[in-house]
């Protein structure tokens, strides 16, 4: 299974194993990752699952959907230019070793 990397704002890190097909939001609630809310559950309509993708790495994902786009207008922490919701992102053999930054708040 593919490992994705969470690093939190303090800088602590945790690693988890997440079958592929499953988004990454969906691996860490199940998995307890603080910092994730996912409120809306993966609909793309709450924005509270954003991450920062580590810069060289975004490449890797998916392109963005105009809905997500537009979600990632009203996050809670800054939005930057590797901001990406996780419920967008379905993970992949190649997503393997990802890192994602979780941001100060969600709400
Ligand atoms: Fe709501 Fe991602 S979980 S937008």
């Amino acid at each position: 299974m593919p490992s994705i990397i969470f690093v939190h704002p303090d800088g602590a890190r945790e690693e988890l194993e997440i079958a592929e097909g499953t988004s990454v939001m969906q691996g860490a609630t199940a998995q307890g990752i603080d910092g994730i809310v996912a409120e809306c559950g993966g609909n793309c309509m709450c924005a509270t699952c954003h991450v920062y993708v580590e810069s060289s790495q975004l490449a890797l994902l998916p392109a963005m959907s105009e809905e997500e786009d537009a979600l990632l207008d009203g996050t809670a922490s800054e939005r930057k230019p590797n901001s990406r919701l996780s419920c967008q992102l379905p993970v992949t053999a190649a997503l393997d070793g990802l890192v994602v930054n979780l941001p100060e708040r969600q709400v």
